[in-house]
């Protein structure tokens, strides 16, 4: 299987915040958010292997600005590492003031999707070629989060995780 780059998974999604998308307070609603942001990285991922996919994992996600009703919300996402069915996504997200243009970094998350078969089954997926340094970055510490998630989700034992076990388990 012939292995892929970061940018050829890019995955741009363009929004606007209407009424209904807010919460009690006049801001995007966060769950709006995460949708807007599961459906942007899944498609990634199945741009970078060609297959369907599904959402196994919300690694991270963080609200660092709140986003105002009319602003016109931008996710970018790329697939940032391969392993053997999974692939880790990074998005990034930025709200633009819609009249002056001005554009600001409120949120970022991290997913991981599996490629799955007619029956529900993982299917090996491509490898990723990191080329930018940040890509480089991502790619090196998706082995720690994926291994971190997989602990949490009681898949993978503290004492297996060679990046992580320092953390976890005693000497
Ligand atoms: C994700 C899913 C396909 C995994 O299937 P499975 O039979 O458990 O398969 P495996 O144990 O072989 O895991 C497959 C891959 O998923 C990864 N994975 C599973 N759970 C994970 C988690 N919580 N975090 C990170 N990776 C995870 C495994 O590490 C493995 O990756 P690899 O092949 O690259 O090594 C299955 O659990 C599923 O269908 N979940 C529901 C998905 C869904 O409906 N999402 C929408 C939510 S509404």
């Amino acid at each position: 299987m012939k292995s892929k780059t970061s940018a050829q998974s890019l995955t741009i999604n363009t929004e606007v915040v209407l009424p209904n998308d807010t919460n009690h307070v006049g801001n995007l609603f966060g769950g709006k958010l995460m949708q807007w942001v599961d459906i942007t990285a899944a498609i990634a991922a199945q741009r970078h292997c060609g297959r369907v996919v599904v959402t196994a994992s919300i690694n991270h996600v963080s609200f660092e600005n709140p986003i105002k009703q009319n602003s016109v919300v931008t996710l970018e996402a790329k697939v940032s590492r391969a392993f053997t069915s999974s692939m880790e996504v990074y998005v990034e997200v930025w709200f633009e003031n819609p009249v002056t243009g001005e554009k600001t970094k409120c949120n970022e998350a991290i997913l991981t999707f599996v490629a799955i078969d007619q029956n529900g089954a993982p299917l090996p997926v491509p490898q990723l070629i990191p080329e930018t340094d940040l890509e480089k970055k991502r790619f090196d510490g998706a082995l720690r989060r994926r291994q971190l998630s997989l602990i949490l989700a009681g898949r993978l034992k503290p004492e297996e995780a060679t990046e992580l076990k320092a953390l976890f388990v005693k000497d």
